[in-house]
């Protein structure tokens, strides 16, 4: 089940919310350390004309709750609206013991969802903390850990995968444990928390509308496919919001979910433990994981850099797919004896140079710091040179691909061969795809030449992955708006 946890301050605010959300979200929270405190009635009244359960909640500050008040208060409060209301769930600290708000809540055979948050740390046996929370029968617990290592995710997930309770709620708080948010139900887990849009609610929420657009929890049946990108940082990337748009649009049983790693050793255990199918990997990984593939391709071994991992049987096959997936727009462009300019030395450079050279350009790489461009041309047999070169790379300008950050939002007026005076022959291509236009592309528009945005290579590397993890073509006519 998604829980929508209500965070406004007052009891309107929530309502608007409410009906907005009632056909996504299977459940609300209404926080109440969030309301104003002359809201408190008008809470009781919303739990009379609400169709869907409410989970009461008001949480202390110590668990990440927004109010201080006495803990006499805060019971009466919990009292008053047990007694009044008509809310499905209450959720109670582990050390909260009130008769008077147990007798209540009996009366009213609420569900209680008995919760610990730990914002420091994942305990060490998970299932065992989660089961011991629980005081009474039919309590439901709830377990709110900070995992802060890939170490620590693998203790989340022993959680799930140790517990023989039918009803727990397991969630990991924070980067490290977005994934928990998105497959805890997948895993057994009773529901996950989702926020209103630019109101996170907790360390790692999600918000409601990404969930309910990218990682919709029915996607994925109990025997659908894990894939996931591993990175640090990795939430930015929007390689999930590609991918899940193919998996629905093709109907794959899938879900793709950003991992935030720092060892790519223990993610390798924990993609065994999940199990995950395959995945993306991106900065600064790439060179990483290549000691524990089983297999590479030959991109992987010339390029050093791997993007891609298909997991099957217990085998690590690695792959990478930005060289074809930066060719794929160039292809129909290329014609014999073309040569090429690289501005830039750079991770993206390799695999750049890989795609031109396989596809019979003859490559120039120029570089601000020429030592590099020279241990690139020695790796690769092509020629080099400084980025001031502006003669250099004259000679090699019937495609220049620019490889550098300069032009990248904020700094979009730069331009690393501002120089170079196109003469409208060119074909320019940047990689940088935000800003699309870029000063340099901008100027090659301007002069007449062909022009190639960065946003083909990001969207063909993805594809290509798509078509390795499922085996179908990417569904072009869904890609969203990267
Ligand atoms: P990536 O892996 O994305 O290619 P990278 O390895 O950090 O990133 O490479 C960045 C490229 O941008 C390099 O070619 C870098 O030049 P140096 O090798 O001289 O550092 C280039 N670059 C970054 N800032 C630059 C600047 N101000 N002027 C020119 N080139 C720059």
């Amino acid at each position: 089940m998604l829980c929508l946890t209500l965070t406004e301050a007052t009891v309107d605010a929530n309502k608007q919310y409410i009906k907005k959300y009632c056909n996504d979200a299977d459940l609300f929270e209404l926080r109440l350390d969030c309301l104003n405190l002359d809201e408190m009635p008008k809470a009781v009244e919303l739990s009379h004309t609400c169709k869907t359960d409410i989970i009461l909640t008001y949480r202390r500050m110590i668990d990440g709750g927004r109010r201080k008040v006495s803990e006499e208060d805060r019971l009466q409060v919990l009292r008053t609206c047990v007694k009044n209301g008509d809310f499905s769930y209450i959720d109670m600290e582990e050390d909260l013991e009130d008769s008077e708000l147990n007798a209540l809540v009996e009366a009213k055979q609420m569900n209680i969802i008995r919760s610990r948050h730990d914002f420091d740390s994942v305990p060490d046996d998970v299932s065992k903390d989660l089961m011991n929370l629980c005081k009474h029968p039919g309590e439901i617990p709830k377990l709110a850990v900070m995992p802060k290592s890939v170490a620590d995710m693998l203790r989340l997930l022993d959680g799930y995968r140790n517990t023989s309770m039918t009803r727990f709620i397991l969630l990991g708080m924070g980067n490290f444990g977005v994934w928990s948010r998105i497959l805890g139900p997948h895993l057994g887990g009773f529901l996950s928390y989702v926020s209103v849009p630019n109101q996170s609610a907790a360390p790692g929420h999600i918000d409601i509308e990404t969930m309910s657009r990218v990682y919709p929890l029915d996607r994925l049946s109990s025997n659908g496919h894990i894939f996931g990108i591993i990175g640090n940082p990795v939430m930015h990337t929007k390689s999930p919001v590609l991918h899940n748009a193919g998996f629905d649009a093709a109907e794959v049983d899938a879900m793709y979910v950003p991992f935030t790693v720092d060892s790519v050793e223990d993610f390798i255990t924990f993609a065994e433990k999940l199990p995950v199918d395959g995945f993306s990997v991106t900065i600064p990984h790439k060179q990483a994981i290549i000691p524990f593939l089983d297999t590479q391709t030959e991109a992987v071994q010339a390029i050093g850099a791997c993007n891609t991992v298909y997991c099957k049987d217990g085998t690590l096959n690695g792959d990478n797919t930005d060289a074809p997936g930066f060719m794929a727009p160039l292809v129909p462009e290329i014609k014999k004896g073309m040569k090429a300019c690289i501005i830039g030395a750079g991770g993206a450079a390799r695999a750049i140079i890989y795609g031109l050279q396989k596809a019979g350009v003859e490559v120039l790489v120029v570089n601000r710091t020429e030592s590099r461009a020279q241990e690139l041309a020695e790796h690769f047999n092509c020629a080099y040179g400084s980025i001031n070169d502006i003669n250099l790379i004259s000679q090699y300008n019937d495609i220049l691909v620019q490889t550098t950050s300069l032009g990248m939002v904020p700094d979009v007026e730069r331009d690393p061969v501002a120089g170079y005076e196109f003469t409208g022959k060119e074909i320019a291509y940047d990689i940088i795809y935000k800003p699309l236009m870029t000063r340099f592309l901008t100027r090659a528009q301007a002069a007449g030449c062909t022009i190639i945005t960065g946003d083909k290579m990001l969207l063909e590397q993805g594809y290509l992955q798509f078509k390795g993890f499922t085996g179908c073509e990417y569904p072009r006519e869904v890609t969203p708006r990267i």
